[in-house]
């Protein structure tokens, strides 16, 4: 197969970002496939004859909310065992940096300070997980091996395994929130989470919990985490993912004593599993079936 005849576009990266310059087949109606990662608004209207877009990330919103995606297109995206591994290490040391109040020993060291804070056990810290797919059913598992009570919550009732408790609607969000200390958010970015991570969210938390977001930039409600944080609602929030991606340097959040912040590199897929994905979506779209891993569009995930 000519992979190139399939390939919509040939990659650029721009800003840590990928976007579309141009398709590489001779004729716009011979484009049966794409590769994307936040493709401009008309990005599709090009290829009338477009049968799947390929993300080249776990997460594919920037795809399946693109004005241009119409009926008829589907959208796959990347499902690695690896990066879920890989997402897990980073939750768990930001779990853990919380747990062990390890922001307070750092400052205390920079003042030459010798305080014994005491130790809390894992099982005193209970973990809440929004979201429960192939990357949150492995963090939980991970954090749940490490002692700390695990909760989890998804938008549909999914089954969970012993030592997992799960949640589910807008009821079980509450009462998941109300025993939550730690959250992570590790949802998918729909209409539906836009703006989860908000003052009502954070409020039905204990006070002084901790924020993990390593979800999509909008799903926080950047001004009212700052809130939280000044009214100590929130002790403090360790932040991957942001609205504006770089972070202009003016932003509060750089400076934030309560937060901790790194640049959307929690995790990432590794090039051979983008490379089996594109590969057979292309061999999918020619034998004339659905994709694997299809997202359902439907739901937006
Ligand atoms: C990273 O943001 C991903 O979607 O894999």
């Amino acid at each position: 197969m000519n992979l190139r005849k399939h390939l919509a576009s040939e990659i650029t990266r721009l800003d840590g970002r990928i976007t579309f310059v141009d398709h590489l087949a001779g004729n716009a109606e011979d484009v049966t496939m794409a590769v994307a990662w936040y493709p401009p608004d008309d990005a599709f209207d090009h290829y009338p004859n477009l049968k799947a877009v390929c993300s080249i990330a776990a997460g594919a919103d920037s795809i399946v909310m693109n004005p241009s995606l119409r009926d008829g297109i589907d959208v796959v995206r990347v499902v690695e065992p690896a990066q879920a591994e890989m997402m897990s290490g980073f939750v768990i040391w930001h779990v853990i940096w919380h747990q062990r109040r390890f922001a307070t020993y750092l400052a205390n060291q920079r003042d030459r300070l010798w305080k014994r804070l005491g130790p809390r056990a894992a099982s005193e810290v209970p973990v809440g997980i929004l979201g429960y797919g192939a990357i949150g059913a492995r963090v939980a598992a991970d954090i749940a091996r490490l002692g700390f009570p695990v909760k989890v919550w998804s938008r549909s009732a999914k089954p969970t395994p012993d030592g997992i408790a799960g949640f589910h609607g807008a009821d079980g969000l509450t009462a998941m929130l109300a025993e939550s200390e730690v959250l992570i958010n590790l949802l998918p970015l729909t209409s539906e989470t836009r703006d989860i991570l908000s003052s009502d969210l954070f409020n039905r938390m204990p006070r002084g919990g901790y924020l993990i977001q390593v979800g999509r930039g909008e799903h926080l409600v950047e001004a009212d985490l700052l809130a939280a944080l000044d009214s100590g609602q929130l002790s403090g929030a360790s932040l991957d993912v942001f609205v504006g991606e770089p972070l202009k340097p003016e932003h509060p959040f750089w400076n934030h004593p309560g937060i901790m912040l790194t640049p959307h590199d929690a995790c990432d897929v590794t090039r051979p599993a983008v490379g089996k994905t594109i590969l057979a979506t292309a061999e999918a779209v020619e034998a004339g079936v659905r994709p694997k891993d299809s997202v359902d569009l439907g739901r937006g995930y």
